[in-house]
């Protein structure tokens, strides 16, 4: 999958996208992701992208010209891309999205910055994404989000296929059950009697019950969706 980040700041991305998995999907070229700096289509000597909002108010807002420059630029490079915009205002990203994009030929995110974008910018898009009710201070860390949660997903990528189809939300209504490791002890609290015993359905039934609970606790308006 070839993934592009439209971005004002290219090198936000440098240390995230070296490292583990990422790196890995890379390497194995299973993801092949590059950075393109809006900077590169600003106006002008000065490379200009931004600029103070009709009808006031605070802040800068991106301008029209080079970022519909760079996503034409960027939908040249990667043909059958869908182009996403982060955005607190946009669609709430979910695992469900992620395993719909992970099928994609290809990715262009486009990260804001300032107050926003100019809204004439969005016709040009596929979809605006927001990470979850909260405001940054830019896309980039949603880019980084989305493109994590993607790229785990592309057969390949993690060791067993088994362990992204085993964990939460993949059962859309469903926190993950517990985990242990060694020791069998810690601290006094003991690694539970099923676990260690190794019948696999007893094992299934009490992850299931446990998954249920750690919902219900932490979660309990997932349960509220389940039938
Ligand atoms: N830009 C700023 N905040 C955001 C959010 N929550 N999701 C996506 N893009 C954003």
């Amino acid at each position: 999958m070839k993934i592009d980040i439209i971005t004002l700041f290219p090198d936000m991305f440098k240390g995230p996208f070296d490292m583990s998995m990422i790196w890995k999907a890379q390497d194995r070229g299973l993801a092949q992701i590059n950075l393109i700096n809006l900077r590169d289509f600003g106006l002008g000597t000065r490379h200009t992208v931004d600029d103070t909002p009709y009808g006031g108010g605070d802040g800068m807002v991106l301008k029209p010209e080079p970022v519909v420059a760079a996503i034409e630029a960027a939908r040249t490079a990667n043909p059958g891309a869908r182009v996403i915009a982060l955005t607190p205002s946009g669609h709430r990203y979910s695992q469900a999205m992620a395993a719909e994009l992970s099928e994609l030929p290809g990715l262009i995110l486009l990260a804001g910055h300032y107050e926003g974008f100019d809204e004439r910018i969005l016709t040009y898009v596929d979809d605006q994404v927001s990470i979850g009710d909260y405001v940054l201070t830019g896309g980039e860390l949603p880019a980084m989000v989305i493109l994590d949660s993607v790229v785990r997903l592309i057969p390949g990528v993690l060791g067993g296929e088994a362990s992204a189809a085993d964990e939460s939300f993949s059962e859309p209504d469903l926190l993950e059950y517990p985990h242990y490791t060694r020791p069998q002890e810690f601290r006094g609290e003991a690694v539970p009697e099923v676990l260690q015993n190794g019948h696999h359905a007893e094992i299934a039934k009490w992850r299931r019950a446990q998954a249920q609970a750690k919902t219900a606790k932490f979660r309990p308006d997932l349960l509220k969706n389940s039938n």
